[in-house]
């Protein structure tokens, strides 16, 4: 896989976590050998990096980035402004919003300013949406006003100016109401002259379920002038998983990474997580799994070599 994206100039990858890089060496080992690109699956969030206020803790994150560095990869930073994984002593509710806001700018220019020059791209602002396209609530919003998105993806370009700047999100992989709301955003940003480079487009998906409009709305980004990457790609099976169901699952994969690539400015597929023996999917969605291209022995599924022939 990493020698087709490598020879057509894309870029396939992985999310990853360094519990695993660290315990499990067949897992390091194709995570090296098959992506050309790599996320930290949690280590780069707020709670992994700041458990306490003041006291950081980069190992995890240093663990990814040594690694990708070790064997040539990109590295996506994920993520920097999100409503989830945050440490309890931010959201506690004792912070005022000018402490918020001082607290954000100094997490943005910390962890970027540790990896500047060695991230490629970061995801700024993490889903910002709710599905009906109006903007989520969450504490930055709530502290910052909307324009929380504008004056992170500003304070992330002052700490990396070369980094490529996104925002994230999910379920706007087809054209709606949410990915239109995307779209307007990033169209005000850059009439604004506010950073903004790409956005991700997650795709965390249940198999046969493709959105039949992800070409035309790739289109609609890159006509903007941002760049778009597939940025959590996984496709979710009923369990116990069917060989049918594999191999559409096998149909999706190509499917996405054919549509991506034959756009313009989309040029990374990144899956969220390669193996089946660690995916985040039977846990947040009981009775679904086997979502990745690789099986919980760590063999390539059916998936794997639709995804290797697409690139
Ligand atoms: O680290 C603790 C560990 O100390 C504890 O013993 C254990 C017990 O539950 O939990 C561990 O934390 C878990 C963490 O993953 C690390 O494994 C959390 O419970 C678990 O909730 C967390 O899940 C992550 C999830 O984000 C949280 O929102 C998934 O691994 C991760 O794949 C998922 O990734 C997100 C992207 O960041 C954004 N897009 C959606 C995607 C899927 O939800």
């Amino acid at each position: 896989m990493r020698a087709a994206a490598s020879a057509r100039g894309a870029l396939v990858g992985t999310a990853l976590a360094a519990s695993h890089l660290a315990a499990d060496p067949d897992y390091a080992q194709l995570a090296g050998s098959q992506f050309n690109s790599v996320t930290p699956e949690n280590e780069m969030k707020w709670e992994a990096v700041e458990p306490r206020r003041g006291q950081f803790d980069w190992s995890g994150a240093d663990a990814i980035v040594t690694f990708a560095e070790a064997h040539g990869q990109r590295i996506r930073g994920h993520t920097l402004v999100w409503h989830q994984q945050l440490p309890s002593w931010l959201t506690g509710g004792s912070l005022s919003p000018a402490e918020l806001r001082q607290l954000l700018h100094e997490h943005i220019a910390t962890e970027v300013g540790r990896y500047r020059g060695r991230v490629g791209a970061w995801d700024v602002v993490n889903e910002p949406f709710n599905d009906d396209g109006s903007l989520r609530s969450s504490i930055w919003k709530g502290a910052l006003g909307p324009d929380y998105i504008a004056q992170a993806l500003t304070w992330a370009r002052q700490a990396d100016p070369d980094a490529k700047l996104y925002l994230n999100d999910y379920d706007i992989e087809g054209v709606g109401a949410k990915s239109t709301a995307m779209l307007e955003l990033v169209g005000s940003l850059k009439a604004n002259g506010v950073p903004i480079d790409g956005v991700g487009f997650e795709g965390h998906l249940i198999v046969g379920q493709v959105p039949p409009s992800l070409q035309q709305n790739i289109a609609r980004f890159t006509g903007l002038g941002v760049s778009v990457e597939i940025t959590e790609l996984d496709v979710r099976v009923p369990l116990p998983a069917s060989a049918a169901d594999l191999s559409r699952q096998a149909s999706d994969y190509g499917r996405v990474a054919r549509e991506c690539l034959a756009a313009q400015g989309c040029t990374a597929i990144t899956v969220w997580g390669f193996a089946d023996r660690y995916s985040w999917i039977p846990r947040f969605f009981p009775g679904m799994g086997a979502a990745d291209i690789y099986d919980q022995q760590l063999r390539p599924k059916p998936a794997a070599s639709a995804l290797r022939q697409a690139l």
